[in-house]
């Protein structure tokens, strides 16, 4: 089957054939153009050239599991390798790029890929925090500027966003993700696709996205990672697969396979997954990645019994490209060969490969993201770190605030103490989190450096260390800390987690704070001081005795390169916290998954604490969250007017009209985000007792009142009803509207159909 190696004079002509053409291309102009290049490429590729396209290999590094152990530069020159996440410099990058360009045959050019999370060299706060902010220009911008980073050092890809939905805190990657909501990770999936690839991927300074882990990663069995998923394909395409359906529809490139399985079929060759819903209903014409040899997995998985029937499989159900497996390279050739495979399949990855680097401008210039200039004068810029600082600033949420302790007024305290490793000695990857990319810990402003800036002349501050975020037991410096609090006249103190105590393969059973650092939190509270506590977490934490007993609690979650400059600014009121919680805290782990959208089941309960046998609720909890979705405190206080609908019934083809005032009550001016769920009252499924369907963050001065307006249409109503049809159907409606998932004010309406 192997095509003759073509005659030199061809070769060079065929690839300026390739060089003019594309010259040609303006990428999302020249579309059909860049389809007739990809058809004659294709027609002279090699069946090992076009599953080298789909070959994607990690560039020098090797570990245990990933072992490769290749010759580079020999793989690239015969045209073995389409991608490559290289852990290298740029004159290495220059050096692989030309060897494709240059020798291999056809001088296809490579892209290069990496994980590239919440930041790239300015580390913006993680996703999780991000999505606390729920403010979509923002996090646009965070990604604008990751792309920017990222592309001056020569990188085209990253694997971002995770858009992996997730109520269960226990995993630990909800950290990278967009937190429990489907609706609101939708928005921030659009906004992460648009920041990452702007609107024209040809200019040097945009890259291709990735949405992962495709899908249903976030609802791993009992909360382990990389563990099974078994669930109803009305929960996987209600809550799961929304925020890739937005991706896909924002005209995201690339998706990855999750590790898990999906009811008994791994991601990776999930034909429901990929080849249906992917390919077909959305029609998706970017490519897939596998994750991180996924491929090979399926062997573990125990659906294929080696690498070639590994390779079937995921051909089969639509998977285009391997990472780091070496299965497709190494197999799907001789399938073709032996008539098991159709080359057409192979033929429609390689199609999409191409036409991603078709639309990258790679064909027309592939060393365009190696730009010295570009490469010298692109990180940390005082723009990056601004929209880091204010990112984070939105990002965390004010939990509680007793006797309006906070803010903090300038000279009030003359001494403080700050208390705790993490506001000061900062170990491993803390403040700046697991997915740190090229994230430095010098470049961190620690809570210390902030508050010090900050406090003024007439203000002491003082640090004890106290523990480490491990939770690692010392009576020696215990002691030390408590002497430190009762000498000051409040106390701030850090707790939390290590920057590597989430993340990948870093699930907990308990969610508590880790290790002893309750004797420290106990200790410090028993000098009697005002306390404000800092929560320093990729995932929400159980934290019930403190929530009871700690004057103020600020949640920063892993706030970035900025961090410390973003606590002290919330601390002493120069920015007054705005941020809502995109994923709920639970009193107890065993409550998990504890969320705000649970179905009503057929004994509800009348409320938290409501005890009787037979209602659905905990004998030994309250029946609801610590703190909920959305929920969130600023300095000032809101009050919300009734909510006004512009008629009562709504015909299914029309919209109704809502409004509602929302009035600042309190002191200071702040900034709300106000929420709209609906509940379907009767259904042919049942549903939901809230479902978030729009929010609009609003600016209010002190005594302000302002009205908002929504709007809801059928597609808001719509459902896979009992055939698995997408469906608004007639009937009664609950709406509210308010401040958090919880506290809402309620009106009720009712959809018609006329012509049935
Ligand atoms: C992770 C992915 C990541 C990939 C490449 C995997 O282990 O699950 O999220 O993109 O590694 O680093």
């Amino acid at each position: 089957m192997n095509k003759k190696r073509l005659p030199l004079i061809l070769l060079y002509s065929t690839f300026g054939i390739l060089m003019f053409d594309s010259c040609q291309l303006r990428n999302n102009e020249g579309a059909g153009e860049s389809e007739s290049r990809i058809e004659s490429i294709l027609q002279q590729m090699t069946l090992e050239e076009k599953v080298g396209q789909l070959n994607q290999i990690k560039g020098n590094y090797s570990t245990d599991i990933y072992e490769q152990n290749l010759e580079i530069e020999k793989e690239i020159r015969t045209g073995r390798v389409g991608a490559i996440t290289p852990n290298v410099d740029m004159s290495q990058k220059i050096a692989w790029q030309k060897i494709a360009v240059e020798e291999s045959r056809l001088g296809i050019p490579l892209i290069y890929s990496a994980d590239v999370i919440h930041g790239f060299k300015t580390i913006f706060p993680v996703p999780v925090a991000q999505a606390c902010s729920w403010d979509l220009n923002s996090i646009e911008k965070a990604e604008r500027i990751a792309a920017i980073e990222m592309s001056s050092q020569g990188l085209h890809w990253t694997f971002a966003p995770m858009l992996d939905v997730s109520r269960d805190p226990r995993w630990s990657r909800v950290m990278e993700g967009p937190g429990e909501d489907p609706y609101l990770a939708s928005q921030i999936a659009r906004a992460r696709v648009r920041g990452f690839q702007g609107d024209d991927l040809s200019k040097e300074n945009t890259v291709l996205a990735c949405a992962k882990h495709f899908a249903a990663y976030g609802k791993p069995e009992g909360g382990m990672d990389y563990n099974s998923v078994d669930m109803s394909e009305r929960e996987l395409r209600e809550v799961y697969l929304p925020s890739f359906h937005a991706a896909v529809d924002e005209g995201i490139a690339t998706v990855m396979n999750a590790f898990n399985t999906v009811n008994r079929i791994p991601a990776s060759c999930n034909p429901l997954l990929l080849k249906q819903i992917l390919k077909t209903e959305w029609n998706f014409q970017g490519f897939t990645v596998s994750d991180a040899n996924s491929f090979n997995e399926l062997i573990q998985h125990g659906v294929a019994k080696d690498k070639r029937e590994a390779a079937l499989k995921c051909i089969l159900a639509g998977s285009d490209t391997d990472l780091w497996g070496q299965v497709y390279i190494e197999e799907l050739a001789q399938l073709i060969e032996d008539g098991i495979v159709d080359e057409s399949l192979v033929d429609d990855a390689v199609r999409r490969v191409l036409r991603y680097k078709f639309k990258l401008g790679l064909f027309e210039n592939p060393y365009k993201y190696f730009d010295e200039e570009r490469e010298n004068n692109s990180l940390l810029l005082p723009e990056h770190l601004e929209a880091s600082l204010d990112l984070a600033r939105k990002s965390m949420v004010l939990l509680k605030n007793e006797d309006k302790l906070l803010p903090l007024e300038k000279g009030k305290y003359r001494k403080i103490a700050v208390i705790g490793q993490l506001a000061r000695e900062l170990e491993e990857r803390d403040m700046i989190g697991n997915w740190s990319a090229a994230g430095d810990m010098k470049d961190v402003i620690t809570v210390w450096d902030g508050l010090s800036e900050k406090v003024g002349e007439n203000t002491k501050l003082v640090y004890a260390k106290g523990m480490n975020a491990w939770g690692n037991y010392s009576e020696k410096l215990l002691r030390k800390a408590v002497e430190t609090a009762r000498n000051a006249d409040l106390v701030i103190l850090a707790v939390g987690e290590n920057g590597y105590a989430t993340g990948e393969a870093s699930s907990r059973t308990d969610i508590s704070l880790p290790g002893d650092q309750e004797k420290l939190t106990r200790a410090i509270y028993a000098t009697g001081k005002p306390v404000v506590m800092l929560l320093f977490n990729g995932r929400p934490l159980t934290f019930l005795w403190e929530s009871e007993h700690m004057d103020a609690i600020l949640e920063c979650w892993e706030p970035g390169t900025m961090a410390g400059k973003a606590v002290a600014d919330v601390l002493y009121g120069d920015y007054n916290p705005s941020g809502k919680l995109a994923i709920s805290i639970p009193y107890h782990a065993g409550q998990i998954p504890m969320h705000y959208s649970r179905l009503n089941t057929g004994r509800p309960s009348k409320g938290p604490d409501d005890k009787r046998w037979g209602i659905a609720g905990w004998a030994d909890a309250p029946n609801e969250a610590l703190y909920p979705f959305g929920y969130g405190l600023s300095y000032t206080t809101f009050s919300y007017g009734d909510v006004k609908l512009d008629k009562e019934t709504m015909q299914i083809e029309d919209s109704l009209r809502l409004s509602i005032a929302v009035s600042n009550t309190g002191a200071y001016d702040g900034e709300e985000t106000v929420q709209l769920y609906i509940r379907d009252l009767v259904a042919d499924v049942s549903r939901p007792v809230k479902e978030l369907k729009a929010f609009q963050k609003v600016f209010l001065k002190s005594g302000e009142t302002k009205s908002l307006e929504f709007t809801l249409t059928a597609e808001d109503l719509k459902y896979w009803n009992h055939e698995m049809k997408f469906v608004a159907d007639p009937g009664e409606f609950k709406v509210f509207i308010g401040g958090n998932s919880r506290d809402l004010k309620e009106a009720k309406f009712e959809v018609q159909k006329v012509r049935e």
